[in-house]
């Protein structure tokens, strides 16, 4: 079955209680409620006594669009969430910022407020974003509660090291709302690639002519990384073989950094025999210098003309080996899209080709977001109209899982109609 996910589907109908307790960190706290409504997920905010010290719970009624719950046995909540029991319908439950004090709690299992007693009665799976004092955090006491708060099966995001709010230099930061708020997706999705193996190719190659210069690609590696990282919160292993980018690596990922095509191939191929599905969405350089100049070239003749030769195209070689791996080729292209992705699809022998046209506005190597044709072996091809390059991973993959299954089956099937 296809999952049929996107980061931003992921979260759409969930629902997500968000628990917060009393640390400065609280007014970062507003921001995710905004990214997770954003999603489409309901969000229940419950805060302790405290957390109403540090941060008015109006705000958070208003970004959340739900009434706070702030007490125990307070009126505030409507009739409606009075009557559903919280704990039961939730589908994850996060405190951010989780104090040495509620971890504490969840650690004994106290329920002496709104907060501590869902959590105590949620069956839901729990993510905890501590934020405290360094020593506080690094005391014995915090650190064998989180031990004994994660063996029970509790996620945790953070905390980083930086500046405290006490003064302090340390562990003991919030993580940030953007790497919550990814925590959260990972833990949400579902895990449909779970087992499988993926090399994902990005970013450019750099082919090098003397020790300052280089013949590259426009490519920021965007796709790339949004493969590696949607494939890895599905559950897949992944390898990325990455060429120079400024991108921050993704998290759980092998990364494997490369400057040249020749060292793209040798890393690719070693790797492939290994692997369920290949995508090669790297923008490889064709040509290399046919020599390298130890020494930086002077500027001495008015033309200069610099010989080139072909690198190995990585895909083809894949495509000649192929074997049971699914091979994913992207074409970029500024004229005849589809006609050029259909004869890369069959003379580079793969399964399938995610063709963009570079010249529209919105797709191509820059841009945050992406326009392209989905082509396939059996001659279909879908056109997906402009989106994200995350959500754009999240599509790839759904597809690479149905052809498989589609494959699967008429494999099945054809071995019965010879029995
Ligand atoms: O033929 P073209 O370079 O347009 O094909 C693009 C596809 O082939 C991309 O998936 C790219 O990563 C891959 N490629 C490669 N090795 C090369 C050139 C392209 O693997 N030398």
């Amino acid at each position: 079955m296809t999952a049929n996910l996107s980061g931003e589907n992921t979260l759409k109908g969930k629902s997500i209680i968000l628990g917060i307790s009393g640390g400065i960190a609280a007014y970062k706290v507003p921001e995710l409620v905004r990214k997770l409504r954003k999603a489409e997920a309901e969000v229940q905010v419950i805060m302790t006594k405290n957390a109403q010290e540090f941060i008015a719970p109006l705000t958070f009624q208003t970004v959340s669009n739900n009434p706070v719950i702030t007490e125990m046995f307070a009126p505030v909540m409507t009739s409606e969430v009075a009557h559903v029991s919280l704990a039961d319908k939730a589908d994850l439950v996060v405190v951010a910022p989780a104090t040495a004090n509620v971890i504490a709690k969840f650690a004994v299992g106290l329920a002496d407020d709104f907060l501590s007693t869902t959590v105590l009665a949620n069956k839901a799976p729990i993510l905890l974003a501590p934020a405290m004092n360094v020593n506080m955090y690094t005391n014995p006491a915090t650190q064998e509660n989180l031990e004994v708060l994660k063996k029970r099966g509790f996620y945790c995001v953070g905390p980083g090291k930086g500046e405290l709010a006490c003064g302090w230099e340390g562990k003991g930061r919030m993580s940030e709302v953007e790497e919550i708020f990814r925590s959260i997706k990972t833990i949400l999705v579902p895990k449909d690639l779970k087992g499988k193996k993926f090399l994902i190719t990005a970013g450019p190659t750099q082919e090098p002519l003397d020790p300052i210069r280089f013949i590259t690609n426009r490519s920021s590696g965007k796709m790339g990384y949004a493969l590696a990282e949607a494939a890895q919160i599905r559950g897949a292993e992944v390898t990325l073989v990455t060429g120079p980018t400024q991108l921050p690596l993704p998290r759980g990922v092998k990364v494997i950094s490369v400057d040249t095509a020749g060292q793209m191939y040798d890393a690719t191929i070693k790797h492939y025999q290994s692997m369920d599905t290949v995508i090669m969405a790297a923008a490889v350089a064709d040509y290399r210098p046919a020599e390298f100049s130890p020494k930086k070239i002077k500027k001495e003749k008015n033309n200069l003309t610099i010989a080139l030769v072909k690198t190995p195209d990585i895909l083809a070689a894949m495509g000649k080996k192929k074997g049971t791996v699914f091979l994913v080729g992207f074409a970029a292209e500024t004229e005849d899209l589809l006609a050029n992705a259909q004869q890369k699809l069959q003379t580079k022998n793969v399964d399938l080709i995610v063709a963009n046209d570079v010249t529209q506005p919105g797709a191509g190597f820059e841009t945050n977001t992406n326009i392209v044709t989905l082509l396939c072996r059996n001659g279909k091809s879908e056109k997906l109209p402009q989106m994200s390059k995350e959500l754009l991973a999240h599509k790839i993959l759904d597809k690479v899982i149905a052809l498989q299954s589609e494959a699967r089956r008429q494999k099945t099937e054809a071995r019965r109609s010879r029995n």
